[in-house]
């Protein structure tokens, strides 16, 4: 079982609970891979999705781990509820709540929101991205994926490469990669890396170039297009050159580096179609890996709410 109730970000997550929670994803992975990709582990436990910001990968891939391990699950969008006739996010949250249910995995716009709901129900909360703050399960399935490929992650070094400052796949990527022993630097545009990360054992460097004969993995970052409309972020066509993953850059390196992205993709953008498409890219494994992540985190945060009956 793991030492905390909640996983609301992985700074200050112990190691032996990330160990735990992939050594796990890793034997669910194995269920994956069976005609019947069900199990009976979260049988009788309820879970909401409360998601407050768009999502694709988060939103499917935990609604398939909860259906996997048997959970009763229901989705909640905001934009359909009575959010929009003014209803408060506590009220939204206690109303739920009084529902009888177990566990809510929480999407908010805003940093700190799933710690703020852990204030007022009792229910295990598991953030599934708040804000530019952070996004655990991401994170986890990122480790998951290069353990996978690589074995270990104690001494792999792993380039973040994009706008460092807003990510919240970032932030998480930094605490759990490096509480694991892995090594990193970041790559941007230096207006977008922030400055706390001189506190922590992460560096800089502004040449991807540099970067890429460094590192064994680079995890590419979405390029977030409404930072370039507030000045941010220069020209597609000039990020792309600059700090894009491009069929020609590699190229030249001639060297076998694993391409990580956590989707969405700007393709032609921060990473050339060809390079996403290739094998070296790992980024539908990652997809994948965040299922049975996913099932790790629910079965390992949950399961102490089952009871069979049949002891
Ligand atoms: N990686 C990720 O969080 O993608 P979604 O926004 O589609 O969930």
């Amino acid at each position: 079982m793991l030492k905390q109730k909640h996983l609301l970000g992985l700074e200050d997550y112990p190691a032996k609970d990330i160990q735990t929670i992939i050594d796990t994803a890793f034997n669910f992975r194995e269920v994956l891979d069976r005609p019947i990709k069900k199990v009976p582990s979260l049988q009788g436990v309820t879970i909401v999705n409360l998601f407050f910001e768009n999502s694709t990968r988060t939103r499917i891939s935990f609604e398939l781990a909860q259906k996997r391990l048997s959970a009763d699950t229901v989705n909640f969008s905001a934009s359909s509820s009575s959010l929009k006739k003014g209803e408060s996010f506590k009220d939204t949250a206690q109303n739920i709540e009084a529902m009888k249910i177990d566990a809510v995995v929480m999407r908010h716009p805003t940093p700190g929101a799933p710690k703020h709901l852990t204030q007022f129900i009792d229910a295990i909360i598991i953030n599934a991205g708040d804000g530019t703050h952070e996004h655990p399960t991401q994170a986890i399935l990122d480790m998951m994926s290069l353990y996978e490929k690589f074995g270990r992650l104690d001494g792999l070094k792993i380039g973040i490469i994009g706008d460092i400052s807003h990510s919240r796949v970032a932030l998480s990527n930094i605490y759990g990669l490096t509480t694991m022993g892995a090594e990193i630097k970041v790559c941007g545009p230096p207006n977008l890396i922030p400055n706390f990360l001189q506190d922590m054992d992460v560096k800089y460097n502004s040449s991807l170039d540099e970067v890429i004969e460094w590192a064994d993995a680079l995890n590419v970052l979405r390029i977030q297009k409404e930072r370039m409309g507030r000045g941010l972020i220069p020209s597609t066509r000039e990020y792309r050159a600059t700090f894009g993953i491009t069929d020609e850059r590699l190229k030249k390196h001639k060297k076998e580096i694993v391409i990580m992205h956590p989707g969405p993709m700007n393709r032609g953008v921060e990473i050339d179609g060809v390079i996403a498409d290739s094998d070296q890219a790992i980024i539908l494994d990652q997809v994948l890996n965040g299922v049975a992540s996913r099932m790790a985190i629910l079965y390992l945060l949950c399961g102490g709410k089952v009871n069979h009956g049949d002891d």
